[in-house]
């Protein structure tokens, strides 16, 4: 997991009243980097997956079950129009930023943090989780690695977008 002295130039670049906005692909950390950032800013940290599921009343999995992926990308855009983001820590879902012109928005409103890394990376970061994730679940290692490869592909220019890149 990464460290949080790597973010030191982050942090630095911090005035009161930022919004800190974590993106990139499942299982780069975003949840738990940004639980560690909002406490070493004494900031508030909100999670749109975890948000979404509590609105909805439904986990991630349900929603895509029940209502599919379209309609779960029109609450994710509804909801980030809606949120009060002043001092806070936000990690986002992993699609997030591809759909809808919400990284243009996420840019607007905060500083936005890519946590890159490599398909093969990430591969060894999700493939003991694929079951707790709709889009991977069910795949097996060797098409996990190249759904990866492939999506990864498809959203780097989306990520690539943020204002910092770690
Ligand atoms: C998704 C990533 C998930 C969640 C949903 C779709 C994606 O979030 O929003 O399952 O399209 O990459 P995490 O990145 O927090 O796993």
């Amino acid at each position: 997991m990464a460290n949080i002295s790597k973010f030191k130039q982050l942090v630095q670049s911090i005035n009161k009243s930022s919004t800190i906005i974590l993106i990139g692909f499942m299982g780069s950390g975003k949840t738990t980097m940004g639980e560690k950032l909002a406490k070493k800013l004494n900031y508030k940290f909100l999670d749109t997956d975890k948000e979404i599921e509590n609105l909805i009343g439904m986990s991630i999995a349900q929603i895509f079950e029940s209502k599919g992926e379209k309609y779960f990308r029109t609450i994710e855009k509804q909801f980030l129009r809606n949120l009060d983001v002043s001092n806070t820590v936000i990690a986002t879902g992993g699609g997030l930023p591809c759909f809808n012109n919400n990284i243009d928005y996420l840019n607007q409103i905060g500083i936005t943090v890519y946590l890159k890394y490599s398909a093969e990376d990430l591969y060894e970061r999700l493939k003991s989780e694929t079951e707790k994730r709709p889009i991977i679940a069910g795949k097996s290692n060797e098409e996990l690695l190249l759904f990866i490869k492939e999506l990864l592909y498809t959203r780097k220019a989306y990520y690539e977008k943020a204002q910092q890149i770690y």
